[in-house]
């Protein structure tokens, strides 16, 4: 097991599908910066900001006298992400190749910790909430968006959806990757010294034509070739369920139900202890 793993990968389309999702989760995200009372001329940072994340919505938060640290592990993820903050004028915000467990940078010293989507693609998410918590001043705000595959499934049911699933979660469990953790961020954070939590479930239904429907066949596709790698299936097998699952999600009477998020927020305590 690497400790650099990562579910998702780098590979340009994956990035591509992280910009538009970028654009689709604008709204929930602009709820939760709602709920922390950011205050112009704040410093905030990003763990795991993705090649955009919420990058410009947190600039046009913080303003021109804030600033936005946006920290990604993944080179080209990272350029992507330049190229963005470069086209869009966002002069507030410094991007910076790290890892979110231990970023470097000075415990206690942004008013604003936030990650979204990481905790669920990595092994030891504890240790990237702990430094979230680590990374806020006293009295300043930790938020974490993330996923839990518990509702994720299709109605009706697929066999192929089914056993492609137990792939996936079979892969994520042996990389230390909990797809569950959506509903214990909470508790992560809880345990790295955050008090004041706040909790915000989410679901969808995307039924036909909806932008997020064939998400799991991205996933699916995302990490093929480790699944060949790793000997879990054969080639001809795995693209004979792709097309089947493929065959089903066309199908106008099929409802996929979504993973669940959960928005969790809270403060720093002013006093440890
Ligand atoms: C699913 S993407 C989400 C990106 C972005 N937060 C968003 O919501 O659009 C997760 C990102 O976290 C990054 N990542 C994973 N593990 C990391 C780590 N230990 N340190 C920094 N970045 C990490 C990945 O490279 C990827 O870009």
């Amino acid at each position: 097991m690497g400790t650099d793993f990562y579910l998702l990968g780098h590979e340009s389309a994956e990035d591509q599908r992280l910009i538009r999702q970028a654009q689709d989760l604008a709204g929930e995200t602009s709820w939760l910066f709602d709920q922390l009372d950011i205050p112009v001329g704040a410093r905030a940072i990003d763990l795991g900001c993705g090649p955009r994340g919420v990058l410009d919505q947190l600039s046009a938060r913080v303003g021109p006298s804030g600033t936005v640290v946006g920290l990604e592990r993944g080179e080209d993820t990272l350029a992507r992400a330049r190229v963005f903050v470069a086209e869009h004028g966002l002069h507030n915000v410094e991007l910076i190749q790290g890892d979110a467990r231990a970023t470097g940078q000075p415990p206690g010293s942004f008013d604003l910790v936030h990650a979204r989507l990481v905790l669920v693609n990595v092994p030891r998410p504890e240790e990237i909430a702990r430094e979230m918590v680590a990374l806020a001043r006293p009295g300043g705000a930790v938020a974490s968006h993330e996923a839990d595959y518990w509702p994720h499934r299709c109605d009706p049911p697929c066999p192929a959806w089914d056993r492609l699933f137990e792939l996936f979660q079979a892969h994520s469990r042996d990389h230390g990757v909990d797809l569950f953790v959506g509903s214990r961020s909470h508790r992560l954070l809880r345990e790295a010294g955050l008090t004041d939590i706040q909790v915000r479930p989410i679901v969808y239904v995307y039924p036909k034509g909806h932008p997020r429907r064939e998400i799991f066949v991205h996933f699916i596709q995302n990490v093929r070739t480790e699944l060949l790698e790793a000997g879990r299936i054969e080639a001809k097998e795995l693209d004979g369920l792709m097309t089947e699952l493929v065959a089903h999600l066309a199908r106008e009477d099929v409802l996929v139900i979504s993973h669940m998020f959960f928005q969790v927020w809270g403060r720093k305590p002013h006093h440890a202890g």
